[in-house]
């Protein structure tokens, strides 16, 4: 029980990664708190987390996020751990025909949510120490032919350095913040892009280990970085994409 008595807010807790780190958090002995903003997927995905309540929140809304720390306060009493791993995806189209709405959505949700989330959690932190784990892409470290997601490449590039520069400012308050890079994970996300046999082998050639990613292979790297096991890394950036970013 890595995580006994600890305190952890998943965002994006309902689906895919989230959801899969929620339970494997939970499992490890955490009180887990997951938030998403489909009421249906949230309160669905609760019943399968032990030791787990959920919390509707919008990422692009202050507010609703500000609530989901101070729900998590008046339930469980503090917080030792945020996963920022809320995000979408954008419809799939080269730069010059992206509207500014488009651009603005995604850097909305996958970068000022997370800055949101990280502000509203960062003040609590600093009484007792924590750890925070921000979930990029390898598509924030390397950029990749045909991937036309130029706002989700923007988002996840700077919530690469974001890490980086969020370890120095708080390990002076003993709190650790790392990022992971998954590849390509079958999740809700990538469904459109997986559903045919040739995409899907197009997809699996990306990754010289010979299989796309699935949630619990980030799961578990998400445990390691929240546990002692890591305590003595911080600023940490992890690819988990089968040896995508190394061709
Ligand atoms: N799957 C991949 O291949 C892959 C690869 C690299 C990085 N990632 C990153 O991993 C993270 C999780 O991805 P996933 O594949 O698990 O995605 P997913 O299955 O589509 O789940 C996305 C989660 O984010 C939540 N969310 C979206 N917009 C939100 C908003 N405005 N406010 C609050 N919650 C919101 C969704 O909640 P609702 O149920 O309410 O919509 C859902 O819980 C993302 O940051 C993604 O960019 C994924």
């Amino acid at each position: 029980m890595k995580l006994s008595g600890k305190v952890a807010i998943v965002t994006g807790g309902s689906r895919g990664i989230g959801k899969s780190t929620a339970i494997l958090l939970a499992q490890h002995g955490a009180d887990v708190v997951i938030t998403s903003k489909d009421k249906t997927n949230l309160e669905n995905a609760v019943k399968e987390i032990k030791n787990a309540i959920a919390i509707v929140g919008d990422i692009r809304k202050r507010t609703d996020v500000e609530n989901v720390v101070k729900s998590t306060l008046e339930h469980f009493g503090k917080i030792d751990i945020l996963v920022n791993n809320a995000g979408i995806f954008p419809k799939v189209k080269p730069l010059h025909e992206i509207s500014e709405e488009e651009w603005n959505e995604v850097i909305d949700v996958n970068l000022t949510g997370q800055f949101r989330f990280t502000k509203a959690v960062i003040p609590h932190l600093m009484k007792t120490g924590g750890c925070i784990v921000n979930v990029s892409s390898n598509a924030g470290l390397k950029s990749f032919e045909n991937f036309e997601a130029d706002a989700y490449t923007a988002s996840k590039g700077a919530l690469v350095l974001l890490t980086k520069a969020w370890a120095i400012e708080y390990a002076k308050y003993k709190i650790r913040v790392n990022c992971v890079c998954p590849g390509i994970v079958e999740t809700d996300m990538t469904q459109p892009y997986l559903g045919n046999e040739i995409d899907r082998s197009m997809a699996v050639a990306e990754h010289p280990i010979g299989r796309i990613g699935v949630p619990e292979d980030v799961a578990k790297a998400i445990l390691y970085l929240v546990s002692e096991d890591s305590s003595w890394i911080t600023g940490a950036i992890l690819p988990i994409d089968g040896g995508s970013i190394t061709k």
